[in-house]
């Protein structure tokens, strides 16, 4: 990681000051394929607030001097919407128990240095703190092998998350909506989840 950059680590209000600036990086990332996003400022400040309300969130931030150039975040699940629960409870999870990772962005000339599994080891290290988590997840969007806008040198996170210590769940799915840079309004996109046992040594292992 280049010596300019600083880490910071965020919980609950402390997050306040920089949701324009969350909300534009995740408009800006999030348009690229898999996501292909058409986000709001507004409507991403809305979203972004729930990290503000709920005291055990996570916010971490990458900054290069003064500006803000990657994010990652989670909060507990049982601050979620019903989307993100309701899998779980369908399945016999306690949702009080998990521990749910929001996204992560970082801007393109940043990418390849280390800093997304930073995100992983700061995230893992405020859940753990909390000590009230038995398990660890996130989503992920499923697109088809032969989407139109998929980039012909797209490389999938899935080996990286695996390296985490994630395993992909296809029977815990769920839908999101959002508006696709081709679509003219929302429509539900498939996200099936990744889990990692936060008990595990490997766990607190990166
Ligand atoms: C996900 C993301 C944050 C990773 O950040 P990063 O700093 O590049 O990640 P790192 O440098 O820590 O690690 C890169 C890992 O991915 C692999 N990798 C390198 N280039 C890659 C690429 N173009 N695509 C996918 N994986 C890549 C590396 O091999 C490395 O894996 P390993 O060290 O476990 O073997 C960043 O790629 C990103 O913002 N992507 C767009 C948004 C996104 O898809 N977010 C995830 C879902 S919310």
């Amino acid at each position: 990681m280049s010596e300019n950059l600083r880490i910071q680590r965020l919980s609950g209000h402390a997050i306040e000051p920089y949701l324009p600036e969350l909300a534009r990086l995740r408009i800006t990332v999030f348009r690229e394929f898999p996501y292909l996003y058409e986000g709001s400022q507004d409507y991403e400040e809305k979203y972004l607030a729930t990290y503000v309300d709920v005291p055990d969130s996570v916010m971490v931030l990458v900054w290069d001097g003064d500006s803000v150039i990657g994010a990652s975040s989670g909060l507990p699940m049982a601050a979620e919407t019903p989307e993100v629960i309701r899998p779980f409870l369908e399945h016999g999870y306690d949702p009080e128990r998990i521990f749910y990772y929001g996204e992560s962005v970082l801007l393109r000339p940043y990418r390849g240095q280390g800093l997304g599994k930073r995100f992983f080891v700061e995230r893992e290290a405020h859940a753990r703190s909390l000590n009230r988590f038995d398990l660890l997840c996130f989503c992920a969007v499923e697109r088809p092998l032969d989407h139109p806008r998929r980039p012909a040198d797209y490389i999938p996170l899935d080996a990286f998350w695996n390296r985490r210590g994630f395993v992909k769940h296809p029977e815990l799915q769920t839908t999101f909506s959002w508006q696709d840079l081709d679509e003219n309004g929302e429509s539900s996109k498939p996200m099936i989840f990744w889990l990692k046992e936060s008990g595990s040594r490997l766990a607190f292992c990166p």
